[in-house]
């Protein structure tokens, strides 16, 4: 069947360079003679039957704003199939032939599952985890990345000029992508991840040795969901005698314009989504792999394949020290 009105959507955590993977779906679409309809307010906004018209016009001066225009939100209960129907339903009156949703891992089931009801869809990755199968960077993650170290280099600064330990929590659910990679960036003392096992006594004992050897400060970061970052630091100052504060730094990571890297990832990956539905697949997502876009299935993404961890990049924060 022919495709002559596409949806898009965003949904779940916003990510930095949502609104540049829309305009790039907007256009594109246009350019395929396509009607296009924004999605507010994820699969909420899809249920509850809110949506807009997009023009050209709608999404100037979109390319570096952060945040997601559309709006994004969490909504449970597209989980069950009822609901679910209830959206195809919506789809239907509305004439949407195709649907392209940009999000995480959750996003993705809930695009799989639509898909699975009939309808076309393709999912771009858009969070700031960087936590999804077959591709090396999600939309979001290097602007996130740019914040966190901004940041933590601004706490260098204060715990040097104080002989202080720093303990920072950064974002990434259950992926330690962005700790490691601001950890390296920031040259830190250590980072404790959920890929690799850690115990307090071994960080605690690290930290002594490098304060004993004459540091003037120390950073340690912790990926959220690890331990509470206030009682580590209470814990490591009482062992080391030197002052120790703990940074959450929270939602701070996905707000911003756009790094120029996640502009140009954005545009490339929404653009692409409108091709690969131009071209007929569905239940597809799409990914960067060796610097070119790929396609994979869902599901397999999902369930099959695994998101890289280097390792090796863990590893060097600890050798380089
Ligand atoms: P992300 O997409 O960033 O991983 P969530 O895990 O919160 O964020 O998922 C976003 C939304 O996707 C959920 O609020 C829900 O609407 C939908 N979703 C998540 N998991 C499922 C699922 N198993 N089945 C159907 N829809 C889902
Ligand atoms: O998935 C993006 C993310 O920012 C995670 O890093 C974090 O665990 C979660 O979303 C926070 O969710 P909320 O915005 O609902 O507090």
């Amino acid at each position: 069947m022919a495709i002559k009105k596409i949806g898009v959507l965003t949904s779940g955590g916003d990510a930095p360079g949502m609104n540049a993977a829309i305009r790039a779906v907007v256009r594109t679409g246009l350019d395929y003679g396509y009607e296009v309809l924004g999605v507010q307010d994820g699969y909420l906004g899809l249920h509850e039957d809110r949506m807009i018209e997009l023009n050209r016009h709608s999404v100037s001066n979109m390319l570096n704003r952060g945040g997601t225009f559309l709006g994004t939100a969490r909504f449970p209960a597209f989980k069950q199939e009822e609901v679910r129907r209830e959206c195809v339903e919506v789809m239907r009156k509305r004439g949407m032939d195709a649907l392209v949703v940009i999000g995480g891992d959750g996003s993705y089931m809930g695009a799989k599952l639509l898909s699975e009801l009939g309808y076309p869809c393709i999912g771009v990755p858009g969070t700031i985890d960087n936590d999804i199968a077959g591709t090396v960077t999600t939309i979001g993650f290097d602007t996130a990345l740019s914040v966190a170290v901004d940041c933590i280099d601004r706490l260098r600064d204060t715990c040097n000029s104080h002989k202080r330990i720093a303990v920072v929590e950064v974002m990434g659910r259950h992926c330690g992508d962005l700790a490691i990679a601001a950890a390296l960036s920031c040259g830190v003392e250590a980072v404790l991840v959920p890929e690799v096992p850690w115990n307090k006594e071994t960080v605690y004992q690290f930290i002594q040795k490098n304060v004993d050897a004459g540091k003037r400060h120390a950073i340690l970061v912790v990926c959220e969901n690890q331990t509470d970052v206030h009682q580590m630091a209470h814990e490591l100052e009482q062992r080391t005698g030197l002052e120790t504060r703990a940074t959450v730094l929270g939602h701070i990571q996905r707000g911003g314009a756009p790094s120029p890297q996640d502009r140009v990832l954005a545009t490339r990956m929404g653009a692409y989504a409108v091709h690969l539905l131009h071209d007929g697949f569905s239940g597809r997502c799409i990914g960067l792999q060796r610097g070119e876009l790929v396609h994979n299935d869902i599901i397999e993404c999902l369930e099959t394949m695994k998101h890289k961890f280097h390792r090796e990049m863990y590893d060097l924060v600890n050798s380089l020290v």
